[in-house]
């Protein structure tokens, strides 16, 4: 090959060859075995490269005709006035070169934030309890105004220690036995910003549905939370979530607040 018949380029021809062999070949040779691929980390490439050309910088200075011979192109480009254009171009380009890696290396980065979980997202406006579609959207809870609300206290309140308490806590303040364990840590209900800011009909969603009924919104997702549908009927599930307003002094929000502000947006 008349293009190979110099040292130097045959020391540039092994450098890239060494390069494209390290860098896409490499990954190859796993799948080969069966085993899952993984790209070669650009520093492996830089010092892997570094090796090759240690190698052939011994080789190319073994004896002096070929250092001679090695050098010569480069001294050329260097002082000859006939390669004024090519010296013009190296000494425009490589200085650009190194700007463009240096710059790519420190400019600022503008990723997006990462994204944040809602932890009150929008609910569906009908969900299915049970085998039977339930309308959410303008639903109060049933048993406010059904028998003796002091029963249903009662009943909630044997439905909440007998399921909720390790996580949400003996006091209903999220700090249960399991609590620390979870992350998101389970919800606080005597906090302003959990079930007093929601209505009725949203907590039992989120009790029905739990952490796997969530929607996108509220991803990245691996809430504790049970879903509580099969567990529980819909009025053990009314009848905790009575409990648990009565128990903290929170007033569920209601379906005219809710309405008049979605009318503001
Ligand atoms: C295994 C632990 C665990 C148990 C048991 C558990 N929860 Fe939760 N709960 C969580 C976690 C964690 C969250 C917060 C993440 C989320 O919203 O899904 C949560 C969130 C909630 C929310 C959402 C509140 C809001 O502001 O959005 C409600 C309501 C709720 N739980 C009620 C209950 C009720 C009622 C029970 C018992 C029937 C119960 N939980 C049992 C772990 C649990």
């Amino acid at each position: 090959m008349r293009f190979l018949d110099t040292p130097f380029r045959q020391a540039l021809a092994v450098l890239v060859v060494a390069y494209v062999l390290i860098d896409f070949g490499i990954p190859y040779i796993p799948p080969l075995f069966g085993v899952d691929s993984a790209p070669v980390p650009n520093t492996v490439v830089l010092q892997y490269l570094l090796t090759v050309l240690a190698g052939l910088l011994l080789w190319v200075s073994d004896n002096d005709e070929r250092w001679t011979e090695f050098k010569r192109p480069i001294q050329e480009v260097l002082v000859r006035p006939d390669k004024r254009v090519g010296r013009a171009v190296l000494l425009v380009a490589v200085p650009v070169l190194v700007a463009f890696v240096t710059w790519g290396r420190v400019k600022p980065e503008v990723t997006a934030p990462p994204s944040f979980r809602s932890i009150h997202p929008a609910p569906p406006r009908s969900i299915t309890f049970q085998g039977e579609t339930m309308q959410l959207a303008g639903l109060e809870n049933p048993l406010r105004s059904e028998g003796s609300l002091e029963a249903h206290n009662e009943v909630g309140k044997r439905v909440y220690y007998q399921n909720c308490l390790p996580c949400h806590g003996d006091a209903l303040d999220g700090l249960g036995h399991y609590a620390h364990g979870f992350n998101p840590a389970p919800l606080n209900f005597q906090d302003v910003g959990t079930i007093a800011q929601l209505t009725e009909s949203f907590v039992f969603w989120r009790v029905a549905k739990g952490g796997p009924g969530l929607p996108r919104e509220g991803t990245p997702w691996n809430s504790a939370m049970p879903a509580w549908e099969n567990l529980l009927t819909a009025d053990e599930i009314w009848s905790v979530i009575l409990f648990l307003y009565e128990q903290t002094g929170n007033d569920p929000r209601t379906w005219e607040e809710a309405g008049a502000e979605e009318g503001e947006h």
